[in-house]
């Protein structure tokens, strides 16, 4: 298997998920949204995240409706999507892709026209972590088809709603062969992420700048100052699409081709998606880790309540009671040994 978003927080999200249901409360991961200019590439770079082909993607306006994909882990070995409009049917992932296009054009017409109202896709599979990915239209400035006058404002506005939730990680995606300083992606994180705590830069398409130009300078931060810095991305090219090449292959190939390049050899081990799900990866071990002291809070509780209950009840011990409180303490144990090691050594330095 190779390392998608959330992959190598298996291990410790199990533990979590383990321990926040006996408390009876969960930890929320944030959520990760990709926004950007049209065809940027952000169903491209969603899809390579997941290490799934699902998504409907190419030129023109083709995510038209926000899609919240929830990423839910299953002891299983099979993995499907199911949608909240169609109850408990179960999609394969081409089977995914049909009927992202069909409700798309159910609720937003097949003419271009965009809708507001999101679909949500709920991806089981014994790979993912429990987190939420969302795609968004891509922003436009002319309308064509039945848009209305308005669309750049109505898109803008709907992505503005999603990533002004302070628990959303940005993916702020722009086109390697547009100009950067004119990025809508950049723009609109900016209004809600003005010391870019929570922004990625993403630029993709570098396979299709003009010859004998390059993107160095953006990625070393030297022309859009961006604290958690931007990553290269090199996405299957429409022509990969048709010709279905497997993510896998994509994956080994952008790793080549940023190994083999004359200009961005240099920083390859910072580039591609794999190195992007990575660095997301830190910074839901950085929330993880912040949300700790909370659980450990709340089982200290617990355990304190049940001792109480315990001495009230006064000999004999029933059996209910000190069962409970045996159980907490084996947790509080596990949480103190095996965490700390899951967790140590991720600090904010590392994430820049
Ligand atoms: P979105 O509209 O931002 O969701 O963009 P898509 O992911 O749908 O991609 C738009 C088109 O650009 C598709 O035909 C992709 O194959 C193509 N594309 C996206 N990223 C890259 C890239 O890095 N290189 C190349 N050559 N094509 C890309
Ligand atoms: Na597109
Ligand atoms: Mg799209």
């Amino acid at each position: 298997k190779f390392e998608t978003v959330g992959y190598s927080l298996l291990p410790v999200v199990n533990k979590l998920q383990e321990i926040t249901s006996l408390i009876g409360s969960e930890i929320k991961l944030p959520q990760i949204v990709v926004i950007g200019s049209q065809s940027s590439g952000k169903s491209s770079v969603l899809e390579n995240l997941v290490g799934r082909d699902f998504l409907p993607r190419g030129s023109g306006l083709v995510t038209r409706r926000p899609l919240v994909l929830q990423l839910i882990r299953i002891e299983d070995n099979a993995e499907w999507g199911e949608f909240a409009h169609t109850g408990d049917v179960r999609f394969n992932f081409a089977g995914i892709r049909d009927e992202i296009e069909a409700e798309t054009n159910r609720v937003a017409g097949a003419n271009k026209e965009i809708s507001s109202d999101p679909i949500i896709l709920k991806i089981f599979s014994p790979y993912v972590i429990p987190l939420t990915l969302v795609d968004l239209p891509g922003i436009t400035r002319i309308p064509i088809g039945n848009q209305p006058t308005n669309i750049e404002e109505r898109i803008r506005d709907m992505v503005l709603d999603y990533i002004s939730n302070p628990n959303s990680i940005i993916l702020a995606i722009s086109a390697a062969n547009q100009d950067i300083v004119t990025s809508d992606a950049l723009k609109l994180a900016k209004e809600v992420d003005p010391e870019g705590r929570r922004t990625i830069g993403v630029l993709t398409k570098l396979d299709l700048m003009d010859r004998g130009t390059d993107a160095m300078d953006i990625l070393l931060g030297h022309t859009v100052p961006l604290k958690l810095g931007f990553v290269g991305i090199i996405n299957r090219s429409q022509h990969d699409i048709q010709t279905k090449k497997a993510i896998s292959t994509m994956l080994k190939d952008e790793e080549r081709w940023f190994q083999n390049h004359p200009v961005y050899s240099r920083i390859a081990n910072q580039t591609g998606s794999i190195f992007l799900a990575q660095k997301c990866n830190k910074i839901l071990t950085k929330h993880i880790r912040e949300s700790m002291p909370g659980v450990k809070n709340q089982i200290r509780a617990l355990i304190n309540k049940y001792r109480e209950e315990l001495e009230n009840y006064g000999e004999p011990t029933p059996e209910r009671a000190s069962d409970k409180s045996r159980l907490l303490i084996d947790i509080m144990n596990k949480f103190a040994l095996q965490f700390r090691a899951d967790l140590e050594g991720v600090n904010d330095d590392q994430l820049t």
